[in-house]
Parts: C-alpha cells; sequence; structure tokens
C-alpha cells in the first residue's frame, strides 16, 4: 500500500473526538495517508473540535489563520495541503467557517467521516469548501472501514452510541450530535473482538450519553448497556471493562447489578450531577434532584463497595443563588468524588440557557468555580493518599517519565509510575502503591499475574 501522503490531524475535547480522529485516520488510510506529527509536513490537515465549552470556536478560527499561512507556504514549495474541519464545531458553524476561511477545504460534521476520501477528491477537483454536515448516524458506522491496528495500545475505546436526546438546556450535544443513536450489538461485539485481537486488554464503550444505550441484540430483542457489557465481558482476551459518559436517569436496575456481579466492569464511574440545587437542576431539565443523585450513589456503593466516583459541575448556571451554589458544595462533601471536571456556565448560542434572564456576573462564577475547584482538589488528594500502601491491579500501558519506568492505571482509573520491564506493557501486574503525586501515583512493583 502506498504510503506518501501524509495526514496531521488535531484533536480536541472529549475521548469521543479521540476515537473519531482514529477513526478519520482509518478512513484515509486506503488511499495511502500515513499520520505525521507536524501540519505543516502534512497533505491534509484535519482540526477535529469540540464545541461544548467556551471559545472553541475562537480557538479554530485562530487555528486555521495558521494553517492558511502554512498552506501557502507548502504552495510556495509546489506542495499541496488539504485543510478540513471536523467534529462539533463544524456541525454548529460550518457556513461561517467556510465563508471566513476560504483555506478551509472540507467542512465535514461528525456523522460523514466515511466520506472523507470523497470530499477531499470534491475540493480539489472543485476548488471550493465543500460542506457535509448532516445526521444519518446508522450509515456512518455501516460505511467506516473496519478497525485497523492504530496504535491504541493496550486500553482501547469503542463508541457504542452517539447523540443525546436528553436537552439538558446548557447543552449543544443535541443539536451538534444529534438524536440518540444506539449501534446494534453485533457490530460492537465484532469490533470488541478485532480491538482484542489487536492487543488491548481493556475497552472503554464510550458515547455521549452512553447508559442511554439501547441498540438491537443478536436476539433482535433491545439490549440496555448492562447486558452489553455481561456479553462484552464474555470475550476472551478481554480483563476489564469501563464506560462513559452516563447519565444519572439512565442508571437502571441492571447496569447497576452488572456493577455487583461482574468483576471486569471496574470499579469507577462518571456520573455528571452539574449541580447539587434542586431549582438549579430543574431549569437545567436534568430530571432528577439532588436526592435523587444521593440515593443512586448509595445504590451503586451497595453494588461495589469499592466504587470511585468522578462528576462534571457547572458553576453560575443562569439564576444560581448563593444558597444553590452552597447546596452543590453540600452534595460534594456529602458525595465524595476522587476525580472531577467543572466549569462556568458558558451560554452556546441556540441552547435555551443562553436566552435565560438571570445570567450571573463573570466575577460570581469565577469565585465559585475557585470555592468547588478547591473542595474537589482537596477530595482528589485525599483519594490518592489514601490509596498509599494498597496494592493494585495495574494494567501498563507504556514508557513512563523516566526510563525503567513503565505507566498504567489502577482499577480507579489513577494514573500509576513504576519501575518495570517493558515485557510488560499490555499486561496487568501487581503493584503496591507507595506515593502520591498531584493527579497520579507512585508504585513498586509486586509480581506481573496472569491476565
Ligand atoms: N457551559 C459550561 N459547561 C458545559 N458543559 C456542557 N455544556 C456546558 C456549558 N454550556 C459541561 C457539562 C458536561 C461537560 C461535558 O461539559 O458539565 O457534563
Ligand atoms: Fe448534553 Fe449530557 Fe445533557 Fe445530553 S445528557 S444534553 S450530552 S449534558
Amino acid at each position: 500500500m502506498p504510503s506518501s501522503k501524509k495526514l496531521y490531524v488535531k484533536t480536541y475535547g472529549c475521548q469521543m473526538n479521540v476515537y473519531d480522529s482514529e477513526r478519520m485516520g482509518d478512513a484515509l488510510r486506503p488511499l495511502g495517508y500515513a499520520p505525521v506529527d507536524a501540519p505543516e509536513l502534512a497533505d491534509v490537515v484535519i482540526l477535529n473540535t469540540c464545541h461544548i465549552r467556551e471559545r472553541a470556536a475562537d480557538k479554530v478560527f485562530s487555528e486555521l489563520g495558521k494553517l492558511r499561512d502554512m498552506k501557502a507556504a507548502r504552495r510556495l514549495e509546489g506542495k499541496r495541503m488539504q485543510i478540513a474541519v471536523a467534529g462539533c464545531v463544524a456541525q454548529a458553524e460550518g457556513t461561517e467557517i467556510a465563508r471566513r476561511s476560504p483555506a478551509v477545504d472540507v467542512v465535514v460534521g461528525p456523522q460523514s467521516y466515511h466520506r472523507l476520501p470523497e470530499l477531499l477528491f470534491r475540493a480539489q477537483a472543485e476548488g471550493r469548501t465543500v460542506l457535509d454536515a448532516h445526521f444519518p448516524a446508522a450509515s456512518k458506522f455501516d460505511a467506516l472501514p473496519s478497525r485497523i491496528a492504530t496504535g491504541q495500545g493496550p486500553a482501547a475505546y469503542l463508541t457504542v452510541q452517539e447523540g443525546c436526546d436528553k436537552f439538558c438546556t446548557f447543552c449543544v450535544v443535541p443539536y451538534t450530535r444529534g438524536a440518540e443513536y444506539s449501534r446494534p450489538a453485533t457490530q460492537i461485539l465484532d469490533e470488541a473482538r478485532r480491538l482484542l485481537a489487536l492487543g488491548a486488554r481493556e475497552l472503554t464503550l464510550l458515547g455521549q450519553n452512553v447508559n442511554a444505550y439501547h441498540g438491537v441484540g443478536p436476539d433482535g430483542a433491545i439490549w440496555g448497556l448492562g447486558r452489553l457489557i455481561r456479553r462484552i465481558a464474555k470475550i476472551d482476551g478481554l480483563s476489564r471493562l469501563r464506560y462513559t459518559t452516563s447519565h444519572p436517569r439512565d442508571m437502571d436496575d441492571d447496569l447497576i447489578a452488572a456493577h455487583a456481579d461482574e468483576p471486569k466492569l471496574m470499579p469507577y464511574l462518571h456520573l455528571p450531577v452539574q449541580s447539587g440545587s434542586d431549582s438549579v437542576l430543574e431549569a437545567m431539565n436534568r430530571g432528577h434532584t439532588a436526592d435523587d443523585y444521593r440515593r443512586l450513589v448509595e445504590r451503586m456503593r451497595k453494588a461495589r463497595s469499592d466504587i470511585v466516583l468522578s462528576s462534571d459541575f457547572i458553576v453560575g448556571f443562569p439564576g444560581e443563588t448563593d444558597g444553590d451554589f452552597e447546596a452543590t458544595m453540600a452534595l460534594v462533601r456529602e458525595v465524595g468524588f476522587a476525580q472531577a471536571y467543572s466549569f462556568k456556565y458558558s451560554p452556546r448560542p441556540g441552547t435555551p440557557a443562553a436566552i435565560a434572564r438571570k445570567q450571573i456576573a463573570d466575577n460570581i462564577k469565577t469565585d465559585r468555580l475557585a470555592a468547588l475547584q478547591e473542595l474537589l482538589a482537596q477530595q482528589a488528594a485525599a483519594f490518592l493518599q489514601s490509596s498509599v500502601g494498597q496494592t493494585v491491579d495495574v494494567l501498563f500501558e507504556g514508557p513512563g517519565r523516566h526510563s525503567g519506568q513503565l505507566i498504567g492505571r489502577s482499577p480507579y482509573l489513577h494514573p500509576v509510575h513504576a519501575r518495570a520491564p517493558q515485557a510488560l506493557i499490555g499486561k496487568i501486574s501487581s503493584v503496591r502503591l507507595t506515593k502520591a503525586m498531584t493527579n497520579s501515583m507512585t508504585g513498586e512493583l509486586l509480581s506481573a499475574v496472569a491476565a
């Protein structure tokens, strides 16, 4: 296969985008594109964008300015550079991108990545920006080439659902990624087998609202995520399973039970709550109260006593009072999170909350975010500190920071560095945790366990 053509993909945002970037690489590989790590060397540059928070579009336009200059420089050398913008910003602002940045050759929404080869070809032939951004979710999964070795390593990602029907009032996902779509279980099982054959030991099932999964099973019945997890767990060679991102309302009984009786399902759950105030949760259209969330956490801990929780929070949502914010702090203190993401509310055009009247002043958002982040950082540090002295199974994923070290993940997803031979990459080993750093742990290798 010729591989004289070079591809550079810059990925912004979430794991879904990391996964999509790999799939775009897969789509272009049959045409002879091999990855390079500098845009100025590339024949095709793809910006895989994320729209979920502030200033995403600004960043893209500033990056496009730089690429335009590189493209002009390459042209002077008689070389080509095609620029494609993919991802949610492409979906939401495609026309604006084509208008403001004529150097862009292709604007492609998340549902059309399988068409990239054709779109690049058409852009070149027609000498204009080609746009393709609409929502036929199923055809994308059907048409992309099956997974090729992408250097994903021992911990691989597998998209099982896309899009979202929840319409939280702050969120662009239902508009940019479209309606909830679940892949048929058979397709997912095939892809899981392929990833395992390529050396993966751990799979993380991905979806914007992954636990809303309701795909057709091989038996023709609709399978929920719990059922899918139990089936995937049976595949030979798989040691660990995870999934992200979940909505509290979609944690059904079967999925909770899977945490109790499926040992391959790791004791870590990213379960965004966004706020601890019922009136804010209501205005966000979350469909649950703070107490619903507390009860859910209790059930999760009953199912799996060592489960650790992670969450997302938004401060300064329109109408949020000091009391509402205090309710968030109280919920955090009560539940305890090992890890969390927190953001200032930022109005996303086209979402209901963006036109709410009681927008919160930025200085108030800044103060609330600082207070919340301090509390979350204390909890994260306390969690790592409490792990010192424990022995955990670590799946080594690659070389660590220092020579002779490897880095891997504990069941609780914290990164662990330990001195270990290269041969243990891709294997699960027993490690005693000796020291907590800011976001990771150091440990001593005890032994390699069969995995
Ligand atoms: N402003 C701030 N944070 C947001 N998120 C999503 N939309 C917004 C917004 N408009 C956060 C939520 C979500 C995470 C992926 O990003 O917390 O769970
Ligand atoms: Fe956005 Fe998640 Fe709400 Fe869906 S559930 S609208 S993806 S925040």
